[in-house]
């Protein structure tokens, strides 16, 4: 049998009352947009109810669907991604169970890859999506996680809807050993893994759950806040930023001692502490990262890219220190110090920021992606 171009992987956990329901109107919405070409993989673990006993009697009929029983494992993620890892179609597809995302989205998700982006994702907050009956305390907390996710992870700005649990993905987009998964939000671990995706929203209507109940507790949106603060590449960022203000004054200091020279000894800390900067950021703050450069720089050329991006706190930092040390006879060392954190402010105000994760880090895709998924709303 020839390989089938799309693989939707269905994550279930006692899901008994909804699984045959789901799998009827996949198969309908399909057929229906003449996508006869998939498969659909139910990763189940091992579930009380007899969920996968369900699907293999399906499987009988259909021979597109069929389960996979993992025993020792659980959670959410990770059978995503055992999903993927058994997928043989070039369309990854993730949807819940509990008939909360319509099938009917799943034609236009695959629309949107053939129109050439790597994600397309199946968006509550894109202009035309929604919930159709959320409690307040859900749709705060939904909020208020998107909101965060935006905040810490820039990938997640790249779609309305980072934490959705429904989406598509072009396979050879994505590096699957690059994931780490976790909890509930594997979509927003790929978007942080791979900076170059093109994301693009598709608005639906997150449905009621048709039977069962939800297993999102406790322990799940403190797996999500652990995960959000293990992506983020700001903590590390701030680290190696204070790392850097170590070397700039060490170095100093000794050329001051050596040479004697308030310019030379500035300047050496300077480029002391970018270089070290710059050796940080690449081993460290985007180690995760699995395609650094979306253009294909070279460490090179990314380093001297981040001179450039330092400029400006490269010259803050110079002239506010020559400026307290021949006006106000500050010592050299604390004027330099001065001069780093005015450098630092004037650099982030000027958003070197984007340079960092857009620019060297995120390449056109970045900015791009934003940009097509904005238009889309
Ligand atoms: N294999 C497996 N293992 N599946 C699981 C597990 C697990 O440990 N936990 C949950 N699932 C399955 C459920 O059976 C369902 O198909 C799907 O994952 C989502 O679980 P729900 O319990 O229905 O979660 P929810 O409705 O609260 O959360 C959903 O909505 C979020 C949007 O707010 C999930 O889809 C999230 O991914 C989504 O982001
Ligand atoms: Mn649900």
């Amino acid at each position: 049998m020839r390989d089938p171009r799309v693989s939707i992987v269905v994550p279930t956990y006692e899901e008994a009352g909804n699984i045959e329901k789901l799998l009827r109107r996949i198969r309908e919405a399909m057929e229906s947009s003449g996508i006869h070409d998939y498969e659909v993989i139910v990763v189940d673990d091992n579930s009380p109810d007899g969920t996968c006993d369900i699907v293999r009697r399906i499987g009988e009929e259909d021979p597109r669907v069929r389960c996979i029983l993992r025993r020792e494992e659980r959670g959410l993620s990770s059978a995503v991604v055992e999903g993927f890892r058994r997928a043989r179609g070039e369309y990854l597809v993730v949807m819940d169970a509990d008939l909360q995302h319509p099938p009917e989205v799943i034609p236009r998700l695959i629309e949107a890859l053939d129109r050439g982006a790597d994600v397309a994702v199946a968006s509550r907050y894109a202009r035309g999506g929604g919930v159709e009956k959320w409690s307040r305390v859900r749709l705060f907390m939904s909020r208020v996680g998107t909101i965060g996710v935006k905040v810490l992870v820039r990938e997640g700005r790249k779609t309305s809807d980072p934490l959705s649990g429904f989406f598509a993905i072009r396979r050879s987009a994505i590096r699957l050993e690059s994931l780490r998964p976790r909890g509930f939000k594997i979509l927003l671990e790929i978007l942080a893994r791979h900076p170059c995706l093109r994301v693009v929203d598709v608005p639906y209507v997150f449905q009621r759950r048709h039977s069962g109940r939800s297993k999102l507790g406790f322990g799940v949106v403190l797996d999500f806040l652990k995960q959000a603060w293990e992506i983020s590449p700001m903590p590390r960022f701030l680290i190696v930023g204070a790392t850097g203000v170590v070397v700039n004054l060490l170095v100093m200091w000794l050329f001051l001692a050596v040479t004697g020279s308030v310019d030379a000894a500035s300047l050496a800390g300077i480029e002391a502490s970018i270089l070290s900067n710059y050796a940080l950021h690449e081993a460290y703050t985007f180690r995760h990262n699995f395609r650094r450069d979306c253009r294909g720089r070279g460490p090179l050329a990314r380093l001297l890219l981040y001179h450039r991006a330092s400029l400006a706190a490269i010259i803050t930092t110079y002239v506010v220190m020559r400026l307290l040390v021949t006006l106000a006879g500050l010592n050299p060392l604390l004027a330099q110090f001065t001069g780093i954190l005015a450098g630092f402010a004037l650099n982030y105000a000027l958003s070197v920021e984007t340079v960092w994760e857009c620019g060297i880090y995120g390449g056109g895709g970045c900015q791009g992606g934003v940009r097509e998924a904005g238009r889309r709303d």
